[in-house]
């Protein structure tokens, strides 16, 4: 374990929101555009929280939404670092609506964000190492290799032919 690296459960970042009129569409729903840009907000801070630099966001994974979360309803989110690369970091959201008058809490979505830290000149610079704990932590850890594969080649970075972990799965 090198000196520099850091618990994964020390990433933590909560947050939590009110959904406003302003914040819904027609339905009176919260828009999806508003909640990606608070998952950013508490997946950028998580990792801010790792890293102790400014980062930028490189990319986000597929998000989709599973219930929709009504206006007056408070809306919590959690992130957590999954995996540090050399200089990018993969972050964990999950989010979830609360109906505080009726006392009900119910899943929404959730999403794996990527980060890049940077130096005083904007440029990448390298990130601490994770040290996952749990065995949820640890799972997350492993399978964020084929994340990134599968990323770095949906945007172009990586040719499939040098994706050999991702490979791996899929050979007989
Ligand atoms: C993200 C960014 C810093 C990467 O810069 P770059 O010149 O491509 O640098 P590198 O090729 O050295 O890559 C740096 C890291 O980013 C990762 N990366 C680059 N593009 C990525 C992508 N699309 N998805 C995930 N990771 C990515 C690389 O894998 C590398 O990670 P590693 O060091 O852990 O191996 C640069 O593209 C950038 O500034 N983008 C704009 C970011 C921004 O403005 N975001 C805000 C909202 S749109």
């Amino acid at each position: 374990m090198d000196v520099k690296d850091k618990k994964a459960g020390d990433t933590i970042v909560v947050m939590t929101e009110l959904v406003l009129p302003n914040d819904t569409n027609h339905f009176g729903n919260l828009m999806g555009g508003r909640l990606m840009y608070w998952m950013d907000i508490a997946a950028a801070l998580s990792a801010m929280k790792h890293c102790n630099s400014p980062v930028v966001t490189a990319s986000v994974d597929h998000i989709s939404f599973e219930n929709p979360i009504r206006l007056g309803n408070a809306v919590h989110l959690e992130a957590k670092v999954t995996r540090v690369f050399t200089t990018s970091m993969e972050v964990h959201v999950r989010v979830w609506g609360e109906d505080a008058v009726k006392q009900h809490r119910y899943q929404s979505n959730e999403a794996f964000f990527t980060f890049v830290a940077l130096d005083p000149n904007g440029k990448p610079q390298p990130a601490p190492g994770l040290i996952p704990e749990t065995p949820e932590e640890q799972e997350r850890y492993k399978k964020a290799l084929y994340r990134r594969q599968l990323r770095l080649m949906l945007s172009g970075k990586l040719r499939p032919e040098d994706a050999s972990e991702l490979k791996a799965i899929f050979a007989i």
